[in-house]
């Protein structure tokens, strides 16, 4: 079975974007670990801090956080990062060409209940001649040179893409390595499977009310067939089975905090995810916009999401059209 790093060198990668992407997968390979040793790690449970969004972070979130940014830090081919932890980006003392933002532990409050959780990364190009700020993030999702999630789940996989096909690795715990297992991930274009957090429902706006009350009408509604449901809370498990499997994934607008509408990040999630699901053949909507467009307006910014089988991702996006937008 072919490793990761030769197959990102048969795809013509760059070797200091090869080297970006291993100082990933040995913090990944890491975090991995930590994961599977649970509470015998003794690493488990909330640590007293919260992070600048205002969720209790786990101690792992922390542990992981710390492990990315170290490593990528240390890499002569970074210029700086971009955590979903951290407040703002951190500066490395070497002058790379890359910048990776990522969310070292996504879906975290399945910690706890031995769930699955993940890590999501987006690669960008230092741009030109630009002072270094935050301002060098503020770039469109389809500006990413490469981006992928590790799934720490029964086994810990590897999605990524390079802009070329989405390739899926699992970790061969015997020697350490991730190992290719799937050469292209297709997302098929129809599906009978969405996932939302229904408890929010009261709290939607009519697009998303009329489109989920027509899936759930089942056979007997206008789409005339039954649609299952899934929510694992955690967007990396979510968005793993709709490559996998087809699926329409959202998390959409809600009225429940005025000042914070959306969940999701754009940079740290949603970016990377969106261009994992357009190439793999799938599409990835703010409900109006590609999400690939939007150009962030800070590092932290939160969007309504989107994405997975194309048709039904388009049929979704009619309802969009025919009712009034919310925001
Ligand atoms: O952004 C964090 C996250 O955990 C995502 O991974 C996941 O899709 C979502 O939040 C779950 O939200 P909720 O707890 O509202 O279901």
């Amino acid at each position: 079975m072919k490793r990761l790093l030769p197959t990102l060198r048969a795809d013509q990668t760059s070797e200091s974007l090869v080297s970006v992407i291993n100082t990933i997968q040995i913090a990944a390979k890491e975090i991995s670990f930590r994961l599977h040793q649970g509470a015998l790690a003794g690493v488990l449970g909330s640590s007293l801090d919260e992070n600048i969004q205002g969720e209790t972070q786990k101690k792992l979130d922390i542990v992981s956080n710390q492990l990315l940014k170290t490593l990528l830090l240390e890499s002569p081919n970074v210029h700086a990062v971009a955590s979903e932890e951290e407040d703002s980006i951190v500066e490395s003392p070497n002058s790379g060409h890359y910048l990776v933002a990522f969310d070292p532990l996504d879906g975290s409050s399945n910690i706890d209940i031995n769930g699955g959780v993940g890590t999501i990364f987006s690669i960008l190009r230092k741009p030109e001649g630009e002072q270094t700020s935050e301002n060098m993030f503020l770039q469109p999702g389809k500006a990413q040179i490469a981006a992928g999630y590790v799934l720490y789940g029964p086994s810990t996989m590897l999605v990524m893409t390079t802009g070329k096909a989405v390739r899926i690795y699992t970790l061969d715990q015997t020697v350490g390595e991730f190992l290719l297992t799937h050469e292209k991930a297709e997302i098929p274009r129809d599906t009978k499977e969405f996932a939302i957090n229904m408890s929010n429902r009261r709290h939607w706006a009519d697009p998303i009310q009329a489109y989920i009350s027509d899936l759930l009408d089942g056979e007997e509604g206008p789409r005339g067939k039954n649609f299952n449901m899934r929510w694992n809370a955690a967007m990396v498990s979510d968005v793993h089975r709709v490559m996998s499997r087809g699926g329409l994934f959202t998390y959409p607008w809600d009225a429940r905090k005025p000042e914070k509408p959306f969940k999701l990040r754009l940079l740290y999630e949603v970016a990377p995810m969106s261009m994992l699901v357009e190439k793999a053949g799938g599409k990835a909507t703010d409900g109006y916009n590609r999400l690939m467009d939007i150009v962030p307006e800070h590092i932290h910014q939160r969007v309504p999401v989107i994405m997975g089988s194309a048709n039904e991702v388009d049929m979704c996006m009619e309802y969009h059209k025919q009712h009034p937008k919310p925001y």
